[in-house]
């Protein structure tokens, strides 16, 4: 597994400037007042800070923005990193400012004189998310792991802080890793054991084999992977640590491989769809940073693993397929397998767990990139106070989410002439009708979300925490919901 760098808080030592090996990185407020360790550091560099302070460079600089004055005379390391971030930075400009460092740190050592500047953790965990590289897959020489120190006023305070910061950078590597792995490597039979790995942190991790589905029911999730040699799963994951409470339930869609079936998708673009179990990978990141920082509360996390292949015995359009929960389903198109994966993972979460409250993640539809592009996920919910929950805790942590409305006219898009509906709802609305299929798995009482993730899960360009590629979108909104509305 990709790991984030391990961040160490030391107190501040100003002697030790002249001598830090790598980099040296220091935050100059707008204002361009030096702090200690940057006036130290320009003393040291014959007056380098003062000067580039004056510029129009620096003046031009947003906040959180860096710029290196590399080979500075006067110190031993090769480069001082100034990052403009006033004493009290915001939660977004801490995390952008982390970011930069990591963009430009390059395998270096890198010493952050950060002092009593606020939010120190926040630029700790911006950093080491956007240090995250997928290079499993290149070999030749890796590249060097430059160790980070932050010379903080009170670094026992900053640490404990840092810490459950730390289990949430894990999560969200561990979410990446998962969707930028390709489907010959994340096999059905890989992605549970993966899961199953997470046992060592204090999970109790289940897996259900083909035999186990069948003798549950789970006609629907079976009929999309029946095409594939390799077998179809369901992994419950549970973390309990809140007692007798009913659990809260996260549900995700794990198609380790979309062809999109008999009906299959154009060549342009199909690699993509490697991606296609990021819904399950946000489930698996959350599970694992609830275990890191021990989290007060019980959640059950439970992914249903297919691979949606074409073969001789793969399902056909015009099949009828009778779901664990007893409706019947026409298949129109076999490439909408999401919703057949979760119509009876759903079903079952509720049957046996009798969660509080419900949210599923899945790379759903096409559709949802066209009406809110990568910039934020579709939210359906029958709950206005959930999905406002969930709205809220992802604004907190910068990731988009944006509400999409539901209503009993979309729900009749799915009507079927031979069974009790159809699997697509046609060429409008596509996110919304999909959103209604899943709802008829939902049981009126049980507040639900339904994240449309197909937008957000990966993407071609960087986005402000992480490299082009798999994000992890949605593990820190989903941890950050789990502390405010399920933990004391
Ligand atoms: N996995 C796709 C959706 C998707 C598209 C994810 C683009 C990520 C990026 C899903 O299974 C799918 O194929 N949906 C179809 C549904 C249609 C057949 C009703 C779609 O969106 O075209
Ligand atoms: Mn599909
Ligand atoms: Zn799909």
């Amino acid at each position: 597994m990709t790991t984030p760098a391990e961040i160490q808080f030391k107190d501040v030592d100003l002697d030790a400037l002249a001598h830090a090996p790598g980099k040296v990185a220091v935050f100059i407020g707008a204002d361009g007042k030096l702090e200690a360790g940057a006036r130290k550091l320009n003393t040291l560099t014959r007056k380098s800070l003062a000067r580039f302070v004056a510029t129009e460079a620096f003046e031009k600089m947003a906040i959180g923005d860096l710029f290196a004055l590399t080979w500075p005379a006067g110190i031993e390391a090769a480069a001082i990193l100034v990052v403009k971030l006033g004493r009290r930075p915001s939660q977004q400009e801490a995390r952008k400012a982390g970011a930069q460092l990591a963009k430009v740190q390059n395998g270096a050592d890198l010493l952050v004189v950060a002092g009593s500047i606020a939010h120190v953790d926040e630029i700790a965990l911006g950093l080491a998310l956007r240090g995250y590289d997928f290079d499993t897959h290149k070999t030749g020489e890796k590249k060097p792991v430059g160790g980070v120190t932050f010379m903080v006023a009170k670094p026992e305070v900053v640490a404990k802080r840092a810490a459950p910061m730390a289990a949430i950078a894990e999560g969200v590597f561990f979410t990446r890793d998962l969707t930028n792995e390709p489907a010959n490597i994340l096999t059905t039979h890989d992605f549970a054991a993966r899961l199953a790995a997470m046992q060592e942190l204090g999970l109790d991790v289940e897996i259900l084999e083909e035999d186990d589905l069948i003798k549950l029911g789970m006609r629907t999730l079976l009929a999309v992977g029946q095409g594939s040699l390799s077998p179809s799963k369901v992994v419950v994951m549970h973390w309990n640590g809140g007692g007798d409470d009913a659990p809260f339930a996260l549900v995700g869609k794990g198609v380790v491989f979309d062809t999109g079936g008999i009906s299959m998708k154009p060549a342009a673009g199909m690699e993509d769809m490697t991606m296609d179990m990021g819904g399950a990978g946000v489930v698996a990141g959350v599970m694992r940073t609830l275990a890191l920082r021990k989290a007060r509360a019980n959640v059950v996390g439970i992914v249903g693993i297919v691979e949606n292949m074409v073969s001789g015995s793969a399902t056909r359009p015009g099949d009828v397929v009778r779901s664990m929960k007893g409706d019947t389903i026409e298949v129109i198109n076999t490439d909408a397998e999401g919703r057949m994966v979760l119509a009876d993972v759903l079903w079952y979460a509720q049957d046996r767990f009798k969660p509080k409250a419900m949210i599923n993640l899945a790379t759903l539809t096409g559709a949802i990139l066209v009406a809110l592009g990568h910039e934020n996920a579709g939210v359906f919910s029958n709950s206005d106070d959930l999905s406002a929950a969930f709205i809220k805790a992802a604004g907190a942590e910068g990731e988009g989410a944006w509400r999409m409305p539901m209503g009993p006219a979309y729900d009749d898009l799915l009507k079927s002439r031979i069974a009790d509906m159809k699997n697509v709802g046609g060429r409008y609305a596509g996110s919304i009708s999909a959103a209604h299929f899943l709802q008829r798995f939902v049981k009126p009482d049980v507040p639900w979300c339904h994240l449309d993730i197909a937008g957000v899960a990966s993407v071609k360009k960087e986005t402000a925490l992480a490299p082009a590629g798999a994000t992890g979108w949605g593990v820190m909104a989903l941890n950050r919901l789990i502390a405010d509305r399920y933990e004391d």
